[in-house]
């Protein structure tokens, strides 16, 4: 067991999924190939890199075979995902044998370190470009055409892409992303983050707004605000700060039939605003990943993460007493620096505290640069590790079992998504918490609201019976 995520979010389940448009560009005869991994702001970031393709005339493909650029957005938040890149990029290498023109670029959080490697030591692609420098894509296509090794990873204070519309990859039509902000200042120790994405900036709050309309309008439900700290999002539009909670609240207004759900909070910001914004609008869903990292005050402190144990737990009673029904989602690492058998029965039991319905659960990488690299020996032995984490996994898989057994004979309403997976009959949507529900076809079609009444349930999906 290399690394154990459960129930993988949404943003993550779409790993190394291959991209097509859904509208290619009439009579195009240059095609890209697209691959993403990582976050959801890797995904959204795929959608801005495919929009300024469009315009320069590309088509997308998902046949290796056609595609005369492959692209891959990279993830480096762990070992693990480095890996998986480099294996696929040694593949992609191969085509070039038959055709020569290829081009073969590498995007996203990988490309500020590894820029030398990729193009000079390993000559395994031709363009590097790093997440702030997707603008420069068109030019350095040419330069390699002409044979020059194109990279530009450059990090900037102000890009956002507010100004480009992205162009939905692979859309079901019904929900999308929205980035709201870049980056992160927050520097927690473990985290590559802020080296491969740069410093935090936020987006111009009515190119949001903007976005989101449109989205609506052309028939999208839901939406997902994204960002790594959203609880820091904050914009002067000249008359006044705009805050998280004035964002989130202007968002839910353009429409009671349009969702809204957001993504990550972090424990030191999130607000009483925002939790009362979300009360306030029905269509705010009752949902936060809320990530702890550990259950040692000591530890935190350890990962700069700049709260205690006992503030996040104060976090998680506020959340439980303003919205009672909320769903709670985290991430915790196991066996960071240091990290004792005391400091992991602290996670464990923060964890019987806080029964999580969903939990992204890894053990400590150590990636370079990071402040835990410089300052801290990765002491903690790999078996160790991975027995620290399946004890967390044991104990999740008992919340997240009760958490899904206590929705049987309830009635939610849901927003329907698409087919289910298992059956032509029968279609899946979600719940406000996030959680999977599939229910017979009937009259209904993706983007509809329906209410289901649960009867049973799978580890991973509730089971229901559409409420007339
Ligand atoms: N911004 C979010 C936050 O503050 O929690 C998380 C961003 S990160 C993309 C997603 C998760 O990856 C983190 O919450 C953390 O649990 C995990 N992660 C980050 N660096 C890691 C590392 N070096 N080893 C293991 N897991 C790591
Ligand atoms: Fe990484 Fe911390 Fe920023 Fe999240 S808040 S992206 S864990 S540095
Ligand atoms: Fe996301 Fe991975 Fe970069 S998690 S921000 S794509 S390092």
């Amino acid at each position: 067991m290399e690394e154990l995520l459960l129930h993988k979010k949404h943003d993550e389940k779409r790993q190394g999924e291959v991209f097509s448009f859904i509208n290619n560009v009439p009579g195009s005869n240059k095609y890209f190939y697209i691959e993403s991994y990582g976050c959801a702001m890797n995904f959204a970031d795929s959608e801005v890199v495919a929009s300024i393709l469009k315009d320069e005339g590309f088509s997308a493909t998902s046949d290796l075979a056609k595609a005369d650029l492959i692209l891959i957005n990279t993830c480096s938040i762990r070992e693990k995902a480095e890996l998986t890149v480099r294996k696929r990029l040694s593949e992609f290498k191969k085509l070039k044998k038959d055709k020569k023109d290829l081009l073969i670029g590498v995007l996203g959080c990988m490309a500020e370190r590894l820029k030398s490697a990729f193009l000079e030591q390993e000559k395994l692609v031709d363009i590097v470009v790093g997440p702030d420098a997707y603008r420069s894509l068109p030019i350095l296509i040419e330069e390699a055409h002409s044979g020059q090794k194109s990279v530009n990873v450059l990090l900037s204070r102000e890009e956002t892409y507010a100004d480009i519309s992205p162009v939905r990859l692979n859309s079901n039509g019904i929900t999308a992303f929205v980035s709201i902000m870049r980056g992160c200042n927050n520097m927690c120790s473990f985290c590559v983050v802020p080296f491969t994405r740069g410093r935090e900036r936020s987006r111009e709050f009515e190119s949001i707004l903007n976005e989101c309309r449109e989205l609506f309008n052309s028939g999208y439900r839901e939406i997902t605000l994204l960002g790594q700290n959203v609880d820091s999002y904050h914009y002067n539009n000249g008359t006044e700060n705009v805050t998280f909670a004035m964002l989130l609240e202007k968002v839910a207004q353009i429409s009671p039939l349009l969702r809204i759900r957001f993504s990550t909070s972090h424990p030191k910001d999130i607000t009483d605003d925002v939790l009362f914004t979300m009360l306030k609008y029905e269509n705010i869903c009752k949902y936060i990943h809320l990530p702890v990292q550990s259950g040692s005050s000591r530890i935190l402190q350890l990962m700069n993460r700049n709260y205690s144990r006992e503030w996040y737990l104060s976090k998680v009673d506020r959340i439980r007493e303003l919205i009672p029904e909320c769903g709670i989602s985290t991430d915790m690492i196991a066996g960071f620096c240091t990290e004792t058998e005391e400091d992991h029965l602290q996670s464990l039991s923060l964890m019987e505290y806080c029964k999580y319905d969903l939990a992204y659960l890894y053990y400590y990488s150590e990636r370079p640069g990071t402040l835990a690299m410089r300052k801290m020996k990765d002491d903690v032995e790999l078996s160790v590790k991975k027995r620290r984490l399946q004890e967390l996994v044991d104990l999740y898989r008992i919340h997240s079992k009760h958490s899904m057994e206590k929705e049987v004979g309830k009635t939610f309403k849901v927003l329907v998504e698409g087919k289910s997976k298992k059956s032509e009959d029968e279609l899946f949507g979600r719940t406000d918490q996030n959680k999977v529900v599939v229910f017979e076809k009937g009259n209904l079609k993706p983007g509809d609201y329906v209410n289901v009444k649960i009867h049973s349930c799978t580890s991973g999906t509730l089971l229901g019976t559409v409420i007339k």
